[in-house]
């Protein structure tokens, strides 16, 4: 995600906010700027690292400013897409992050009203919002500037001769840095750690004005008084917001993650965005490419769009797809990447385009090869992903095969309605998943024990076990398997007993029965037996060793709610065999070689 920072105080403005985004770097970047305050205005950006803008800027006198690092989301890293951004006056400066869901309604209207767009950002229409609705109080401005606003946003704005920062925060962090003389504003703590460890955590909705010597917030229309807390962690800490590693941090970004990715496609705000991919490509011969978790994501995707559009989808290996003859003419092709720049995948993309196919890329990082070679591209909005082992991303491209799926549904509009209802609903449920992390732990540090480790699942779960297995082996070095619960017993048998656990992960689907009966055999065999099931399922109590509940959800759902119970049994029983969890042996986080 994006990085923000706020100074003002008696120093000057410019070496202190570069210094502070320097501090956020670690958060992943394409470009970055900042805006100094004096008489007027000025502003510097560029898509590049924040030490050569530091090199090349000319020097910006003030002693109040902004700056960011940009993880573009809307339109590719560039100087014009890079923060801040102004209105058209050129007094008005604003940092954002987050995603504004009904950006391109806005910009039309206001566009419509005389005002000038340069970028392509989702940004650029709230400081044009500020300056419509400014009249002579920039609070007040801001404000009503965000009710027109659909997304979820942490936002500094900046005007020339206003001696202030106006910051606001709805489904961002934001903080306040509390110092003698000098204040700061900033997507998280470690910015502005090297200044202070004086922390005011703004609450959603919050409104906040701050000057040199003053902190005043406002809360939903009523002033409040924001306590402060003392840091006492390390910068290093502090990147991983006080979590021990960064996939832990990203695993407890799902919520926010299924927000944002799904924000800009189901909201009601632009249902014009659905009218992207495929209108005129075959449906009928959908082809989906991807590597490792991404194409456990494409096999779910598979049921999905088996369930919701009734239509066959073939699914490939990137790297095994070179050696498959048969691309039939009008195939619609899909790619999953997380960093876009994945050999194998990339390798697929161009032997289908050559083979005259139309290519839609399912990514996370806007300008990637990927989204550079495809005809189309959907992104994930899960944020740069730091830990090797993929989680949020993963979480990001189901939301997108969700929309997908229902965008193309046939089935009847009740059951389309309802299952919008319950994409709706998945940040809670997936937080009712982490709220649970305790009782995860507990069967974790059970788990690490052994050294081979069946997973089992049947249907739209079966994925889900494989994905299960690769996070297990990938992170605690443990051998872990997934297999289709019906394939167990034509092989793997031989492998049960008790040295060799299996994990169930049971749905209450059209797979239900059938799974008790897997279960039961492996339990006759003697292999410890631990259940991913649906809380109050009281047949799975009886039958499992161990089991761990996860909330109820639309079966089609519930891939969600177990990939995130799945990814804390891995982190924790990686942690308590004391691996190396962000940056397991032998692997990258991008595989650029065939
Ligand atoms: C596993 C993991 C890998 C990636 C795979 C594809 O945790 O991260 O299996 O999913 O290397 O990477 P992308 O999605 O970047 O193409």
């Amino acid at each position: 995600m994006c990085g923000i920072i706020g100074y003002i105080g008696d120093k000057s403005a410019q070496p202190i906010l570069l210094n502070c985004l320097k501090r956020l770097e670690y958060r992943g970047y394409d470009s970055c700027g900042i805006a100094v305050a004096a008489g007027s205005l000025e502003v510097y950006k560029d898509a590049v690292r924040v030490e050569e803008l530091a090199r090349v800027a000319p020097q910006l006198n003030g002693t109040v400013g902004i700056g960011h690092t940009r993880w573009a989301t809307h339109g590719e890293p560039s100087q014009v897409n890079a923060h801040p951004h102004l209105d058209c006056s050129g007094k008005i400066a604003v940092v954002h992050n987050g995603v504004i869901n009904n950006f391109q309604r806005l910009k039309r209207q206001l566009t419509a009203e005389g005002h000038n767009f340069v970028s392509e950002t989702d940004t650029e229409v709230i400081s044009h919002l500020i300056e419509k609705y400014y009249a002579g109080n920039l609070e007040k401005a801001v404000e009503a500037a965000l009710r027109d606003v659909d997304g979820s946003y942490a936002i500094i704005v900046l005007m020339a001769g206003e001696p202030k920062l106006v910051a606001a925060r709805k489904d961002s962090p934001l903080i306040i840095g509390v110092s003698d003389r000098e204040n700061f504003i900033a997507s998280d703590v470690p910015a502005i750690l090297d200044y202070t460890s004086r922390v005011i955590y703004l609450e959603e909705g919050d409104i906040g004005v701050v000057t040199k010597d003053n902190i005043k917030i406002r809360r939903h229309g009523t002033k409040v008084v924001g306590k402060e807390h003392k840091v006492l962690w390390s910068v290093e800490d502090a990147q991983k917001a006080g979590y021990e590693h960064f996939m832990l941090k990203e695993i407890h970004e799902q919520p926010r993650v299924i927000r944002d990715t799904l924000g800009g496609y189901i909201s009601a705000a632009e249902p014009e965005t659905k009218l992207v991919m495929m209108t005129e490509a075959n449906l009928e011969n959908m082809l989906v490419v991807a590597c490792g978790t991404a194409y456990h994501a494409a096999l779910v995707g598979k049921y999905i769009v088996g369930e919701l559009v009734g239509i066959p989808v073939r699914t490939e290996i990137a790297c095994e797809f070179t050696y498959c003859h048969q691309i039939p003419a009008g195939t619609a092709a899909i790619v999953i990447t997380q960093s876009g720049e994945t050999a194998d995948t990339l390798k697929a993309m161009k032997r289908l385009k050559e083979a005259g196919c139309r290519v839609v890329a399912i990514t996370n990082v806007v300008g990637s090869t990927a989204s550079r070679i495809a005809d189309q591209t959907i992104y994930t909005r899960a944020g740069p992903e730091i830990s090797v082992a993929a989680t949020k991303s993963f979480t990001a491209q189901l939301m997108v095969l969700y929309w997908l799926a229902l965008s193309y549904s046939r089935v009847d509009i009740r059951r389309v309605d309802s299952l919008t209802m319950g994409l709706r609903q998945l940040p809670e449920k997936v937080q009712q998943v982490l709220d649970n992390e305790d009782k995860i732990r507990q069967y974790a540090d059970y788990l690490s024990r052994y050294e081979n480790v069946f997973f089992i699942s049947r249907g739209i779960n079966f994925p889900v076990a494989l994905e299960g297995a690769l996070k297990l082996k990938e992170i605690s070095y443990i051998h872990a398997e997934g297999y289709a619960a019906g394939e167990l017993k034509h092989g793997p048998f031989a492998l049960l007993g008790a040295s060799t656990p299996v994990i169930a992960i049971v749905a209450r689907d059209n797979t239900y029965e059938t799974m008790l009966t897997n279960i039961k055999e492996v339990k006759a065999r003697g292999s410890p037996l631990m259940a991913l099931a649906e809380e109050g399922d009281e047949a799975i109590e009886e039958l499992a060793d161990l089991v761990i509940t996860v909330p109820r959800v639309d079966a089609i759902f519930s891939p969600v709610v177990n990939t995130v119970a799945l990814q804390l049994l891995a982190y924790y029983t990686a942690k308590q065999r004391g691996c190396p969890i962000d940056f397991p042996r032998n692997l990258a986080k991008s595989v650029t070689v065939e």
